[in-house]
Formats: structure tokens, sequence, C-alpha cells
């Protein structure tokens, strides 16, 4: 064989070798991926997207996709000729507009994500908050409507999914107590239900390459950030748009357990999959150390976080 050949395929081994100890580390835990509407409007994205969740399923982590789909929410709004308005990043919400979200959300979104997992295998099974109320919501203030408040996560019918091999696909429509369903912020849901589940990592796609110190400078993208800094970057007032969301969604699943917080770029090719099993990462990675924990895999896995089997 000839030596570049040679390389080549020795680059591919170590590759798969970079992978082990990230693989070993997630074993058997939940994963789950928010996937942003901004980053999900492309067939040909959403297809990489969905190959990369499949593959992280058959090394054995128990991928949970929850997904917004903000855009097209608006776009079919206007289509009806409804107005679309928002007010400090929150849809107002009329019941007539809870129609469109919900018919969108569920109807559309949720079963292109659904369907482009499942040209791989029988895998996803596409929920949304009703389903066996699995996001409960009330009203967050009446002068938006039907904008909904997360109160609890119902579980069971996530890790009975889970349980019989299938990757649950979430689109965040909450269910009140009053039967009406509620607009959830989906990064918030995302967060909420990374908690619920005891998820290692909560991995969020958008459209931008991570978290920036300063959105105007390219050259500033974070590449780690400890809990109190992802704080701090909140209380800034730097963040803007959607980016307060997400982080203060970061935070939350920090602070209540969950091991990881990711923030990526869902438009580049196999971002999931570069951040997750190669020891460099392509976003921004929040944990409570920050970058006291490296990326290498070896020194941050303590023996009882190792849950691979025959360890
Ligand atoms: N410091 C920052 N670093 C990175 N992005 C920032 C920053 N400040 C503000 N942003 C904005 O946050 C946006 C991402 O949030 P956005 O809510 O638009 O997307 P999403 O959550 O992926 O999609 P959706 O809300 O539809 O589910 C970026 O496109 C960027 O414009
Ligand atoms: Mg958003």
């Amino acid at each position: 064989m000839k030596d570049d050949v040679m390389q080549a395929l020795l680059e591919k081994a170590r590759t798969l070798t970079e992978a082990l100890p990230w693989i070993k580390r997630a074993w058997g835990r939940v994963a789950v991926i928010k996937y942003g509407g901004s980053a999900m409007t492309d067939p040909a994205l959403r297809a990489s997207v969905a190959e990369d969740i499949v593959l992280m399923k058959l090394v054995g982590v128990n991928p949970v996709v929850v997904h917004g789909g903000g855009p097209d929410v608006s776009m079919y709004m206007e289509r009806l000729g409804m107005t679309v308005e928002f007010r400090d990043g929150l849809r107002v919400t009329d019941d007539a507009a809870m129609e469109v979200v919900k018919m969108v959300l569920v109807g559309k979104n949720n079963k292109e994500l659904v369907s482009a997992i499942n040209t791989h295998g029988r895998w996803a099974v596409g929920l949304s908050g009703d389903d066996a109320r699995l996001i409960q919501a009330r009203q967050l203030d009446a002068a938006l409507g039907r904008v909904g408040q997360i109160t609890a996560i119902d579980t069971t019918v996530v890790l009975n999914l889970i349980e019989d091999g299938f990757i649950p696909v979430v689109a965040t429509v909450g269910v009140g107590d009053d039967g009406r369903s509620y607009n959830v912020n989906a990064d918030t849901a995302a967060s909420a239900i990374a908690v619920a589940l005891d998820a290692e990592k909560v991995i969020f796609l958008t459209d931008v390459d991570g978290l920036y110190a300063d959105f105007g400078d390219k050259d500033s993208l974070i590449s780690a950030l400890s809990l109190s800094e992802a704080v701090d970057s909140i209380a800034s007032g730097r963040l803007s748009k959607g980016m307060v969301p997400k982080v203060t969604a970061c935070v939350h699943a920090l602070e209540n357990g969950v091991e990881r917080a990711h923030i990526l770029n869902g438009t580049i090719p196999h971002a999931l999959l570069l951040e997750v099993y190669t020891d460099a990462g392509v976003g921004t990675m929040i944990t409570r150390e920050g970058l006291a924990v490296s990326r290498e895999p070896d020194r941050v896995m303590r023996e009882d976080e190792v849950t691979c089997p025959n360890e």
C-alpha cells in the first residue's frame, strides 16, 4: 500500500480512537439537543444533524431532541396576514397565533425532523408538551397571551421511549392545567428537560459558532466558560437577542446537575460530532469549572462518572 494512502487510513483510525474516551464518558447518559429554528430550515443541514444524532445513539448516548421553529411560525403568520410582534424577545401569542404555533411546530417542524432521523431506521418519535403532559405550563403574562412559563416536566413518556430504544423529538408547546396550549421558549424547555432527565449534557445548535465575548468581534469566540463567567456574561448586558435565554438556559442546567452545556453552530455540517467526540471541540462549552476542565476527557473523568460497561 502506498505511504500516503496508509497515512490517510491511519488518520481515520486516529479520529476514531480520539473519540473513544468521549464515547466512554457519555455512554448510557442522556444528551438533550436543542435544535434552533434559525439552524433548522435547510433540508441538507437537517439531514446532516439527523445523521449525527443517529450516530450518537448508536455509540451509546441517548439523544433527546428539543426544537424551536420561530422563523417558520413568523413566515406562516405573515402568509395568513397576521401581525408578528415580539416584546422582549417573546412572541405576542393570541389564540389565533397559538393555533399557528402549534400547527407549524408540531405538524410541520417536528415531523420534518422525525422523518430526517428516520431515513436511518426506526428511531425517532415526535412529541409535543401535551403528550403525556411532558411540558406543563401556565400563562406568563396576560399581555403576551398564550406565552407560557414552564411549571413542571413529566419525563415518563420520554423515559419509556428511551427504554424502548427510540429517540424522542419534542416540539416545545406546553400544556396548562386548563388543558390549553402555551407557547414556551425552546431553550428554556430544553434546559428544563435536561435537568428532569439528569442529562450529562445539553447542546444548543444555533446559527452562530458559539458565544462571543463581543458579538461584533469575530475573533472573540469563547471555547470554554465557567458557570460563574456565564452568569457574569448575562449580567454584563452585552448579550442580545436569542443569546440571553440560551445562556440563561445553560446556567439553569448546570446549576441543577447537568455537567456540560454546549452552544454550537448547527449550520456547520457535523458540528455535533466534532464538539462531542473530538478533543478540540468547535463551539462554546460551559461547565461548572470552565477552563480548569480542559477538553481532554481523561483528565476530567472520575471513576464514578464512567457508566460504560466493563469499566
Ligand atoms: N455574544 C453573542 N454571541 C453569539 N451570539 C449572540 C451574542 N449576542 C447575541 N447573539 C445572537 O443570538 C443569536 C442566536 O439566538 P436565536 O434565538 O436567534 O437562535 P436559536 O435560538 O438558535 O433559534 P430559535 O430561537 O428560533 O429556536 C445569534 O444569531 C446572534 O445574533
Ligand atoms: Mg432562540
